[in-house]
């Protein structure tokens, strides 16, 4: 019988097999998802461009794969990686400030047969290393707790969902819905416009390092805000509602906008969500595999700027960072939860995420998953636009495996989103992720809520 340190040993050895085998699982169903999503795109479409202000498709298929090599393999195990032209190219995505601030590509990209190549070379070479390399070793920063294996899973969930909204402005015919794919569920009328109040009390944001198994470095350090007390929106703002908005002729009214917000919406003509489109004088939805009827329940999705005029035409605003997490996580007793509804992991009985739809389901379809004030949908079907402007935490580091993650958006120009949307991975939707975008950006699915403060 072997002795009791040999049985130690023994079980942290088969912990650390189990662990490994874990980090294969969650990186080959991750890129069999990818994959999945690539095959929804038409060859034709390939190189193509569905949002100006972002790179071709293409560049997806590459970066993927060239961001885990670039940080496991060579920034983490210091060894070379597969092939430096790609691991440069396909570095990092771009985020201008509007069409002409686009930096130049490539004048022709790799063919999709060599990117594809690149990809399972890049596959085998994580695979190896997650199954036989010391990746979590704690005397390297990179490394450490499993800080890069953590970081290139992620990083892909986080672009599944780039991709869904990519995708979701390409024409149609250049998509193929798999099969099996739902049916929209357009539901009925919005529910009546509700707001309920939150008293004052303690928020706390963000989380402590150590505390979650991985986080983002925007996420730390945990600290508590004192939230006075607000009135807050029961519901999103659904289409039925901001179709009031557009039919008032809020669009003319720049007394409504932000200076930024207004010069975006003259400069390129915007007169109603990206999400919408007119055809024959009609306001229909643009779905992700066919126009369809703007479903009056379902949230509405635009820009923040969009987002922060419709407030102010209702004579309220968009709830702080800590006011959301307020509404979101908060109880009358002074405790806070994990999620909305309570410590229980997400399930779809909670929420629309991790892809369960192509388009949002109407506002109010998860009861099970209100706060403890009866507030809904504040994880999932659409991220929520906060007023407050995307900056670090007190105790802010950069992440040692992704040290420009955040930094480069602390720039005053980006707004922080919460809660996830319908193209969220389960494990994104924890308390302490923050998402940022410009205040123009309006191809996000992003929705929001309005508040009053007493
Ligand atoms: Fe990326």
């Amino acid at each position: 019988m072997p002795s009791t340190s040999k049985m130690a040993q023994l079980k942290t050895d088969l912990e650390r097999s189990l662990d490994r085998r874990a980090s294969v699982a969650r990186y080959r169903a991750n890129r069999r998802h990818t994959r999945e999503l690539f095959d929804v795109v038409a060859p034709e479409a390939y190189e193509t461009r569905p949002i100006e202000l972002r790179n071709p498709i293409v560049f997806y298929e590459g970066h993927l794969p060239a961001f885990s090599v670039n940080t496991l393999v060579k920034k983490g195990l210091g060894r070379p990686g597969i092939d430096p032209r790609f691991e440069v190219l396909f570095e990092r995505g771009i985020d201008p400030e509007d069409e002409s601030a686009v930096p130049g590509t490539p004048a022709g990209w790799p063919s999709r047969e060599a990117i594809r190549a690149y990809g399972r070379a890049a596959d085998d070479a994580i695979v190896a290393a997650l199954l036989n390399d010391d990746v979590a070793r704690e005397d390297n920063p990179v490394l450490s707790g499993g800080l890069a294996v953590e970081t290139i899973l992620e990083h892909e969930r986080m672009h599944q969902e780039t991709l869904l909204y990519l995708w979701h402005r390409l024409p149609h015919d250049q998509k193929r819905a798999p099969t099996g794919a739902p049916r929209p569920v357009l539901g009925g009328d919005a529910p009546a416009r509700r707001r309920v109040r939150v008293p004052a009390g303690r928020a706390t944001l963000g989380a402590k390092r150590g505390e979650i198994p991985f986080g983002w470095d925007n996420e730390f350090q945990e600290h508590a805000v004192l939230v006075p007390e607000f009135q807050i929106d029961v519901h999103d703002v659904t289409n039925r509602d901001y179709l009031e908005f557009v039919r008032a002729g809020c669009y003319d009214r720049e007394d409504l906008w932000s200076e930024e917000g207004w010069r975006w919406r003259t400069e390129h003509g915007v007169r109603h969500p990206v999400f919408w489109e007119r055809r024959n004088g009609e306001l229909r939805w643009r779905g992700m595999f066919e126009e369809l009827p703007l479903a009056p329940a379902w949230p509405v999705f635009v820009s923040h700027a969009e987002a922060s005029a419709y407030a102010r035409w209702r004579d309220s605003r968009l709830p702080t960072e800590p006011e959301f997490h307020r509404a979101a996580y908060g109880t009358p007793s002074g405790a806070e939860r994990a999620f909305p509804w309570g410590d229980e992991p997400p399930d779809p009985s909670r929420a629309n995420f991790d892809f369960a739809t192509w388009d949002p389901v109407p506002v109010g379809s998860f009861p099970a998953g209100a706060s403890a004030w009866g507030i809904h949908d504040l994880l999932g079907n659409g991220w929520e636009w906060t007023s407050t402007v995307f900056a670090p935490f007190p105790g802010f580091e950069p992440m040692p495996s992704y040290p420009v993650y955040s930094t480069d958006f602390f720039d005053g120009k980006h707004w922080v989103m919460k809660g996830g949307s319908l193209a969220t991975g389960k494990e994104l939707l924890r308390r302490s992720v923050r998402n940022w975008f410009r205040g123009n950006y309006p191809y996000v699915y992003a929705t929001f809520r309005t508040v009053k403060s007493e």
